[in-house]
């Protein structure tokens, strides 16, 4: 059996820089020919992470946002045009590889959306194939396929079609995919493999992403992507409202779409779940946050010397941590005993 790695188990090795500041760092990381992003980094298509006002915030600092698809084909169509003529230039939308997916398809592009992705927790599936002939024979948008672990799924989805594959299986922080079913791989470990592929598909590297020290490693594995959904839950641009309790502490909702009380709110039923729900105390404005991930990206470039990711990725050393690397790797003063 052979030994896998995920973010904590790694760390990169600083290299000589000549970077006099972290503003000679691009960021910038295309999806297509047309489509660039001045922030490699994308928000979840999940109901309590990306609807107009995180896909606005999101183009706002360069990055994007998938408008999530746990809703009607009206809704998610009016979502996608107040996007659209809040002047997003590339709005995306996800949506099912069964069920309405041509008429949502049909619906979000009229309304604007110019990427498609198609969200399936098991993309590496014979539906998949007929789904992504069908987007790509009607539609000429990009399209986003996923989720796939293996380099086999990830060259697999390439060849019916995909443009972007979400890459992780098991690894988000809301999943319990790898409880509930024994499968799955760790996110980076799967960036590795896939990052060997003569494919130019592009890699978005998804689940589990819990820093900006684990977005620079996935980058430097070989992401041209990131997404991320608990960094940027509980803030005031995700969907759903502030609650607060008796000590006068604010909260709002983060949940798995495959969680028991996601599978009851969009289809009146639940059965299997694959994701937890949970709070997460109000952060206030996503603009503080994406500041700092633009900010702690942009450092992480420089302690390798690279000034795009290209250089990232053709610089970088990884080298594997023990448990007590791990643990000087945190923040520690708290666990010292007195
Ligand atoms: P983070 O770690 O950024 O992960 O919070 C977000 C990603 O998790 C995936 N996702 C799920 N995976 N069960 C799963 O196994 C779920 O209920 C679930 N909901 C979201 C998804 O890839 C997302 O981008």
């Amino acid at each position: 059996m052979r030994k896998t790695y995920t973010f904590d188990d790694v760390l990169l090795v600083p290299k000589y820089s000549a970077l006099e500041s972290r503003s000679q760092v691009s960021l910038q990381s295309s999806l297509d020919d047309e489509k660039s992003l001045r922030l490699p980094v994308i928000s979840s298509p999940m109901d309590t992470v990306t609807e107009t006002s995180m896909a606005v915030a999101m183009h706002s600092a360069g990055g994007l946002g998938v408008i999530h698809r746990y809703n009607t084909i009206e809704e998610q169509s009016a979502l996608v045009g107040e996007s659209y003529y809040a002047g997003v230039d590339n709005v995306a939308a996800a949506v099912g590889m069964t069920g309405d997916y041509m008429q949502r398809s049909e619906h979000l592009v009229k309304a604007g959306a110019s990427i498609l992705c198609v969200d399936v927790a098991h993309g590496d599936h014979i539906m998949m194939r007929d789904c992504l002939f069908n987007l790509k024979s009607n539609f000429d948008v990009h399209i986003m396929a996923g989720n796939v672990a293996t380099l086999d799924a990830f060259e697999r989805l390439s060849d019916w079609g995909a443009d972007s594959i979400r890459v992780g299986i098991g690894g988000g922080s809301i999943c319990s995919t790898r409880i509930v079913t024994g499968h799955g791989i760790p996110t980076l470990q799967s960036v590795f493999d896939i990052s060997n592929t003569s494919y130019d598909t592009k890699i978005i590297a998804d689940g589990g992403i819990k820093t900006t020290g684990d977005m620079v490693k996935a980058l430097a594995a070989g992401a041209d992507f990131v997404m991320v959904g608990s960094m940027l839950a509980g803030t005031r641009q995700t969907p759903g409202q502030v609650f607060t309790n008796v000590k006068g502490e604010s909260y709002k909702a983060y949940r798995g779409m495959a969680s028991a009380q996601a599978q009851t709110d969009w289809r009146g039923k639940s059965s299997t779940p694959e994701g937890v729900s949970t709070t997460i105390p109000f952060r206030g404005d996503v603009f503080d946050i994406i500041k700092d991930i633009d900010g702690g990206i942009r450092s992480g470039l420089s302690y390798t010397g690279a000034s795009n990711l290209g250089q990232l990725r053709a610089k970088c050393e990884f080298i594997v941590q023990t448990q007590a690397g791990q643990h000087e790797s945190n923040t520690h003063i708290l666990w010292r005993s007195r």
